[in-house]
């Protein structure tokens, strides 16, 4: 599918888990041409999704990173933080 993201740079959490979401984000905007910026707090598995990005052409990278929920909801879509 063409999405039009070909040439943008995605960061993906969550993207260290070989079973999950993040790894299949990956992979399809790595065939959409995005670079690719793999982040987990598993850095080892991150850079395993980020070389499979690479082995599909794309220009990818891993980073270890520990992402928080933010408290504080509005409950109108948006969050005070
Ligand atoms: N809304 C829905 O219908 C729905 C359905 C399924 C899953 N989910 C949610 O989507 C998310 C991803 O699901 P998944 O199946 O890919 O899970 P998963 O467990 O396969 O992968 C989650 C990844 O996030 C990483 N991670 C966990 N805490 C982290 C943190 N604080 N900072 C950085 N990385 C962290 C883990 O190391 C893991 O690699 C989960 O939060 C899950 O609850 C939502």
């Amino acid at each position: 599918m063409e999405l039009g993201l070909k040439g943008k740079t995605a960061i993906v959490t969550g993207a260290g888990s070989q079973i999950g979401f993040g790894r299949a984000i990956v992979n399809n905007l790595a065939k959409e041409g995005c670079n690719i910026v793999a982040c987990d707090i598993d850095l080892e598995g991150a850079k395993k999704t980020a070389a499979e990005a690479q082995a599909a052409g794309a220009r990818a990278i891993a980073l270890k990173n520990r992402h928080y929920q933010l408290s504080g909801s509005t409950g109108n879509g948006s969050s005070r933080y």
